[in-house]
């Protein structure tokens, strides 16, 4: 094991399950993340806001190393071993990126849904992560399905459906779901849902946060949104990116009171933008990283 790779061991109480520090991420002359520094203890639930184009993609798939930061480190803790020792999670080879990922589910904010049925794509992690037999996942699938608003028997055996942005979005986090997973990330969980289905999430995801793994695995839940329902329903704590940096670190009380200049206008931009966030352009393969 090289230096780079050895665990950071921690004393916090609550651990952190993810710490990032002086992340640094360009685009040839765009610096998109100007050193990021940022702590998430374990049972958090965190939103992560800030204008479109600000870097929050980019710095969710710097968390789950899809992409890798020029400088700085973002680590993330193994929640299975005692203590909740912290790696570097781009300095890991893919063996141990992968017991990592075990206990993460990522929503994407493309979906990133295969062709295939709608059984196929939920069922593809536990099946290949864990060895899971249809008869464990199928009972799992229904369950998830159902509790983002979709009728498994209607649904389960069909092409997934691109042309329905709230079906994929839905059916992407029913595959979040039964992984049962200790972090999970979703960003922009409630774009191209209607004011109905985008409740049903909001509340799912309080739920699934509030209720422990199977593993009795306290959650940890990030969550990149433009949604000020969202926001006002979840109460999370609110961290605002702005010009690279973290602008804002508080209660969504504090954030939603705040005069002060970039954060008023993006507040009262936010639902104007949720309504037509573009799509995010870092690739949503998984595994792969640049
Ligand atoms: N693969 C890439 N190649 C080049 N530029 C990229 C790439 N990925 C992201 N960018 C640029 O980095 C900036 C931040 O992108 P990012 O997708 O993180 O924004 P965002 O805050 O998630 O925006 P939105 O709210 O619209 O989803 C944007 O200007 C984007 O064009
Ligand atoms: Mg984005």
């Amino acid at each position: 094991m090289t230096e780079a790779t050895q665990p950071v061991p921690q004393r916090s109480d609550p651990p952190k399950t993810v710490v990032l520090e002086g992340l640094h991420k360009s685009f040839g002359e765009q610096h998109v993340l100007r050193g990021i520094d940022l702590s998430i203890a374990q049972g958090e639930l965190v939103a992560i806001v800030g204008n479109s184009g600000s870097g929050k993609t980019v710095l969710l798939h710097c968390i789950i190393a899809h992409i890798k930061p020029e400088s700085g480190r973002a680590l993330v803790a193994d929640v299975t071993q005692p203590g909740l020792p912290l790696y570097d999670v781009a300095a890991l080879d893919d063996d141990a990126l992968d017991r990592l990922r075990l206990h993460w589910a990522i929503v994407f904010q493309r979906n990133a849904l295969f062709t295939g049925t709608v059984y196929d794509n939920i069922a593809l992690g536990p099946h290949e992560l864990r060895g899971d037999t249809r008869e464990d996942i199928l009972p799992r699938a229904r369950e998830a399905l159902k509790a983002v608003g979709l009728d498994p028997d209607q649904v389960l055996d069909r092409a997934r459906d691109d042309r329905s942005g709230g079906m994929a979005k839905r059916v992407a986090i029913a595959r979040a779901l039964v992984l049962d997973p200790a972090m999970i990330f979703y960003d922009e969980p409630t774009a191209g849902l209607d004011p109905e289905h985008s409740a049903l999430v909001h509340d799912l995801i309080r739920s699934t946060h509030e209720r422990p793994t199977s593993e009795r695995i306290t959650r940890t839940s990030v969550v990149v949104t433009h949604d000020t329902g969202l926001l006002a329903r979840l109460q999370p704590r609110v961290v605002m990116i702005h010009e690279g940096r973290v602008f804002f670190d508080g209660a969504f009380e504090e954030f939603a009171r705040s005069d002060s200049a970039p954060i008023r206008p993006y507040f009262e931009a936010m639902a104007a933008v949720h309504a037509c966030v573009r799509e995010s352009r870092v690739p949503v393969r998984a595994g792969r990283r640049r």
